[in-house]
């Protein structure tokens, strides 16, 4: 059995007229690393706020560690945050600012001292204890606010876009950081980003947020394979996403897009006579011209472009239709020359119905 570290029943938020989050029921277990993603403005900070109290939730109930807490003010409710402006005290050491949360807690100094050497190690800034904020590069002192927050070992930690203000580089490293320190502490995370490769990387599962309301939730495996609607598969990851009209639908349905292309052997108990279907670009594959298997449909290549490990093709099919097609990238790339007839081929497997 596992246990829920926070639950929410039908929590709701409003400012006046403005609904910021929709009644939302969530359940984050014990452990768990969960991830807040959407656009801008699609209540991810809300729900975060609601959690650690600093907002009054205008409906419904909110329970941690099976305690209500939806009238225990923030600081009674035990949990660490970290935040995009790590807002570390720019007069105290790394030490200090480590050492901060404990103080406040009256542990000895002592007990300081082993704590703080201890996160300093996870995090591994050993040897920068002295050092003031401002000698801290943007990524260390980004380590220092999560240290901050893992010293006194709260059951839950609430991140919200903790590395929004970093380069790609130092943000791919610091996301394996995170990942590492969640698998070794076990402690439950909640975190927030509209970045959709770090809640990929980083998550058990991801609730997916879209104008004050939960979109869809599940692992990311289930997120990027099954979105359930055009939004989700526009969000995450690249999508093809095509209109078709069902020939017949079942467990072998037949599907034909506006250009032409027919799908034949997709899942889908749709009644519904047009519909949309996803297509990711590296599902398409690239067959034989005059390749005449089922699912296979040819178009031009209207454009072709190098980015870096892959290889991304523009195919122009009838109808004013466009798809695009990515393959690893290869020495003789450029073999497919724009303008060129090519030959696609998809398995119905990942031809993905949306509603
Ligand atoms: N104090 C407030 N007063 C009025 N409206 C607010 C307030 N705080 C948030 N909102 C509105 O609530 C909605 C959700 O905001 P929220 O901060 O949760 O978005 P978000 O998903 O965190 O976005 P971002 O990625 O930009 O941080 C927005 O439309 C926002 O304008
Ligand atoms: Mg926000």
């Amino acid at each position: 059995m596992t246990e829920t570290m926070v639950r929410l029943e039908a929590v709701e938020k409003s400012y006046g007229a403005v609904h910021a989050l929709a009644p939302t029921s969530l359940e984050i277990a014990r452990g768990e690393f969960l991830t807040l993603l959407g656009p801008s403005g699609s209540g991810k900070t809300t729900i975060l706020n609601l959690i650690s109290g600093s907002v009054a939730a205008t409906g419904g109930k909110i329970w941690i560690g099976g305690r209500d807490v939806t009238h225990l003010p923030s600081n009674r409710r035990e949990l660490g945050m970290v935040f995009q402006n790590y807002a570390l005290m720019p007069h105290m050491s790394v030490f200090e600012n480590i050492g901060f949360p404990l103080r406040v807690r009256q542990y000895s100094e002592a007990e300081i001292r082993k704590k703080v050497h201890e996160v300093l190690e996870v995090i591994r800034l050993e040897g920068y204890a002295n050092r003031k904020p401002k000698e801290l590069s943007g990524g260390q002192q980004q380590r220092v606010a999560i240290a901050r927050c893992l010293v006194y070992n709260p059951d839950l930690i609430l991140m919200d876009e903790p590395l929004g203000a970093l380069d790609k580089k130092l943000r791919d490293q610091l996301q394996l950081e995170i990942r590492r320190i969640h698998r070794t502490l076990g402690v439950t995370l909640l975190y927030v980003t509209h970045d959709q490769s770090e809640a990929l990387v980083l998550s058990d599962r991801i609730c997916l947020m879209n104008s004050g309301k939960v979109e869809q939730i599940g692992t990311p495996d289930e997120l990027y394979f099954r979105p359930r609607t055009v939004f989700a598969a526009d969000f995450l990851g690249d999508s093809n996403i095509l209109d078709v009209s069902v020939v017949s639908n079942g467990k072998q349905a037949k599907l034909t897009t506006r250009s032409g292309f027919q799908i034949e052997g997709v899942q889908t108990s749709l009644s519904a006579p047009v519909a949309k279907v996803m297509i990711r670009p590296e599902s398409l594959i690239v067959a034989e011209d005059g390749n005449k298997e089922p699912n296979t449909l040819t178009g031009l290549v209207e454009d072709i472009t190098l980015a870096g490990g892959v290889v991304d093709i523009q195919v122009r099919l009838d109808n004013a239709e466009t798809i695009n097609v990515r393959r690893l990238t290869t020495r003789d790339f450029r073999a497919t020359e724009r303008g060129r007839p090519i030959t696609l081929r998809v398995q119905p497997s990942d031809v993905v119905v949306l509603e």
